[in-house]
């Protein structure tokens, strides 16, 4: 038996989990800052990095006491140690050097957008590789090949701002709380589809042919600002948001037809914080009966959001590999960060 720790602190969420044989999950917790940062709609840095400083110990000690096991009996501490706020993440990785140093275990260095996939291996087996990773949060809308656990290569990526980003600031101007996804979603349900209704905005990058594959979404964002100015007498928000939806969605339905096309992978692994939208994980599964692939995404919607399990998770199966990282192991802010161990 193995059990594992699991620490995210990249972003805005403080979590740590303790997960056994990389999928039975004995503890997770989850601190989100949300309430610190919706005041300036979007996160700021110096106030994530100390709200994981003034959390991470009280998370520690409340998860281990669920597990039932001491610092002791870990075999591995796996930690986010790239892409994120710099701040953020060196409060995470120092947390877990500390336990390394004491208790001699060794630490697994995590990329989170890998976590964010790789989280379905505590729902299920995992599928036999390659997948496609499809990747759409705050700050990523894109579409990875994924060989096998710790070999990720991009395959399309966003232009400009992320789908994730997209709901956030069309939420934003359409005077809904932060971050908008729920909130926005919640407006688009309440949405009563008039018989024959056309849809305000335009098809994205319908200027692409087959073979570019890429997301964008600020002209999205343009789109709905106009459409609210000519209506701003009586703003219909549901409206909005309905089309906001469907016009945003159908590009990732349309990108991983590419994406199938182009690579000949049929298993389609979706994930990251937009997953948690009802309409989207309804979009996808139409798109798997009309494209006939095999669709994987996070059931509980806890996963889709950042969480220490998932990195627990996808820590055992690199410590499997023993992919360990010595005590002077490098956080970055990049994607493509190489030099970690
Ligand atoms: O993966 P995630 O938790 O973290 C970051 O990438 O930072 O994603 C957060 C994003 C936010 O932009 C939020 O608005 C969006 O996920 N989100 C949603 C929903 N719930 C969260 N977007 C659409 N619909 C939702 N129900």
């Amino acid at each position: 038996m193995a059990y594992g720790l699991g620490i995210e602190s990249s972003c805005d969420e403080t979590s740590v989990a303790i997960v056994r044989d990389g999928k039975d999950l004995l503890s997770l917790k989850v601190y989100s800052q949300i309430e610190s940062h919706s005041p300036y709609r979007g996160v700021v840095p110096e106030i994530a990095s100390r709200a994981h400083l003034e959390k991470i110990n009280s998370l520690l000690a409340v998860s281990m006491e669920e597990a039932g096991i001491n610092y002791s009996d870990l075999d591995y501490v796996a930690v986010t140690s790239y892409p994120g706020l710099v701040g953020s993440l060196m409060i995470g990785a120092q947390m877990a050097r500390c336990i390394s140093l004491v208790y001699g275990i060794p630490i697994v260095a995590v990329n989170h957008l890998e976590a964010h996939l790789a989280v379905i291996g505590l729902e299920r087996e995992f599928p036999a590789f390659p997948w496609l990773g499809v990747l759409l949060s705050g700050g990523n809308s894109s579409i990875y090949i994924y060989k096998g656990f710790g070999d990720l290569e991009i395959l399309a990526d966003t232009q400009d701002d992320s789908l994730g980003e997209a709901f956030d600031k069309v939420s934003a101007v359409l005077n809904l709380p932060y971050p908008g996804g729920p909130y926005l979603e919640a407006k688009a349900k309440a949405y009563q589809l008039e018989k024959g209704e056309g849809n305000p905005f335009p098809k994205l990058l319908k200027e692409d042919g087959e073979e570019k594959i890429r997301f964008s979404y600020s002209g999205l964002k343009t789109a709905v600002l106009y459409y609210l100015r000519a209506n701003s007498e009586a703003p219909p928000v549901e409206k909005i948001s309905y089309f906001f939806q469907k016009t945003a969605f159908e590009l990732v339905t349309r990108n991983i037809r590419k994406a199938i096309t182009k690579t000949g992978i049929r298993t389609v692994v979706a994930a990251g914080g937009v997953l948690a939208n009802g309409t989207l994980r309804e979009s996808l599964e139409a798109e798997k009966e009309r494209s006939q692939f095999d669709l994987f995404y996070p059931q509980k919607k806890i996963y889709c959001t950042d969480n220490g399990a998932m990195v627990a998770c996808l820590g055992y199966q690199l410590w499997k590999q023993k992919s360990f990282v010595g005590l002077d192991f490098k956080v970055s802010p990049k994607r493509n960060f190489e030099q970690i161990i």
